[in-house]
């Protein structure tokens, strides 16, 4: 007899950009007639963003795969091409960054419990030929340890925070993305704020930023706003109109004052939302049955926007019963976690890497065959979390003997 299930009627993200998002862009829209391209909003969220983050510069990008290939570039025009250590379990483009800016991508497997990089891994992969470690925090959840960091700075590799999933995170009480000499962040829709589409990059080091200002804009040098280094390019290319001078091969990456108010917006209540996102996922946490699902995650300092569903163990029965179970109660999900998991899986890797041993990547394939994500939004109500969890915790497996 067919069983009527509950809609639960929960989907990854849930009012992202709210009312008063709505109405700041409406009241910016009043002035007479107001400035659209990148102007005085863009620069105002970006020094709002800086503040909040803790670090000296930001600059605002119109995606988080900007953000990725503006921070890439940049690294290539300071430190040359060689090796960039990079993990296949991040967004796709992390790696289309390194690949686009003709860097040789190095990969190592996960840790589990933070699914980010396994550190130890990270380091026994460096070479005379690295040029930086790009570190994903993935799903909110903490990827840096302090033996890891200490090691980096002995060997001077420059560490890249790709931080679009993890915004408000911290390790060691210090937000994460104020740890490498760049970071990237994403504002799509279902992340932890959105400026309809968006992404930042933040840093201390004042040459990086200014070489990202550039080359956000076309490589040119009028984007810089260090009139010492304009003057520089001036008078050493006295055949050019300092209007004119692009430093580098670059992109137009840049976004519009509607998103930057959108941002300036969100940003007043990003703390509050994420305090509600990370009771949630404790709650999700506590309430699965370990003995089915992994429960020890490392929560310390995360901050999620979507609950991770990873299966123990390899039962493709109860993976079934879950995507199913999922379906029927309407719940939205996404299988292998961020970026539908093992990159090295995917066609344009295989491209270019060639059938891949992946038997050297346990962790993650596991991930990329048993492990989902499930929207985690403020608005998400405690009873809908405890319900999907005593669904899931009902569901059967395949009895095997996994020890
Ligand atoms: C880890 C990570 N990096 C980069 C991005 C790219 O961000 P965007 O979608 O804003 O281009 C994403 C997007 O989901 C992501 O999860």
């Amino acid at each position: 007899m067919q069983t009527c299930k509950k809609n639960l009627d929960w989907p990854l993200m849930r009012n992202n950009i709210g009312r008063a998002d709505l109405k700041a862009v409406i009241d910016f829209l009043q002035v007479d007639i107001p400035m659209l391209t990148q102007s005085s909003q863009v620069g105002e969220f970006e020094h709002e963003w800086s503040e909040w983050l803790g670090v000296r510069y930001s600059v605002f990008v119109n995606s988080g795969s900007s953000a990725n290939l503006a921070t890439i570039s940049a690294l290539r025009e300071t430190y040359g091409l060689g090796e960039v250590i990079v993990p296949p379990l991040t967004w796709v483009s992390d790696i289309a960054a390194v690949i686009q800016c003709g860097f040789n991508p190095v990969f190592v497997d996960i840790n589990p419990r933070t699914l980010g990089m396994d550190t130890a891994q990270v380091l026994e992969k460096i070479t005379a030929h690295t040029k930086a470690v790009f570190l994903t925090h993935i799903l909110g959840y903490n990827a840096l340890d302090q033996t890891f960091l200490d090691a980096l700075e002995e060997r001077k590799i420059p560490l890249i925070e790709d931080v679009c999933e993890s915004y408000g995170a911290t390790f060691n009480g210090r937000k994460l993305g104020t740890f490498g000499i760049m970071s990237n962040f994403s504002f799509y829709y279902a992340h932890h704020m959105s400026t309809i589409e968006g992404g930042m990059i933040s840093t201390n080091d004042r040459d990086l930023y200014q070489t990202l200002r550039m080359l956000r804009s076309h490589g040119m040098v009028r984007e810089s706003n260090s009139a010492n280094l304009k003057c520089q390019y001036a008078e050493n290319y006295s055949d050019l109109s300092p209007d004119f001078i692009f430093a580098f091969p670059a992109y137009n990456m840049r976004s519009t004052e509607i998103n930057a108010v959108i941002g300036r917006s969100q940003l007043k209540r990003l703390d509050a939302n994420n305090r509600v996102r990370t009771e949630n996922l404790s709650l999700f946490l506590q309430s699965l049955d370990p003995d089915k699902y992994q429960t020890d995650f490392e929560i310390g300092g995360s901050c999620n926007y979507a609950f991770t569903l990873v299966l123990k163990r390899p039962d493709p029965v109860l993976c079934a019963n879950v995507m199913e179970s999922l379906r029927q109660h309407n719940v939205e999900f996404r299988r292998g976690t961020s970026g539908g998991g093992n990159q090295l899986r995917q066609p344009y890797l295989r491209k270019l890497m060639g059938e891949t041993d992946f038997s050297k990547y346990p962790k993650i394939d596991h991930v990329h065959f048993y492990g989902f994500y499930i929207g985690n939004y403020p608005e998400l109500e405690k009873e809908k979390i405890l319900e999907l969890c005593s669904i899931l915790n009902q569901l059967a497996g395949d009895g095997a003997y996994h020890g």
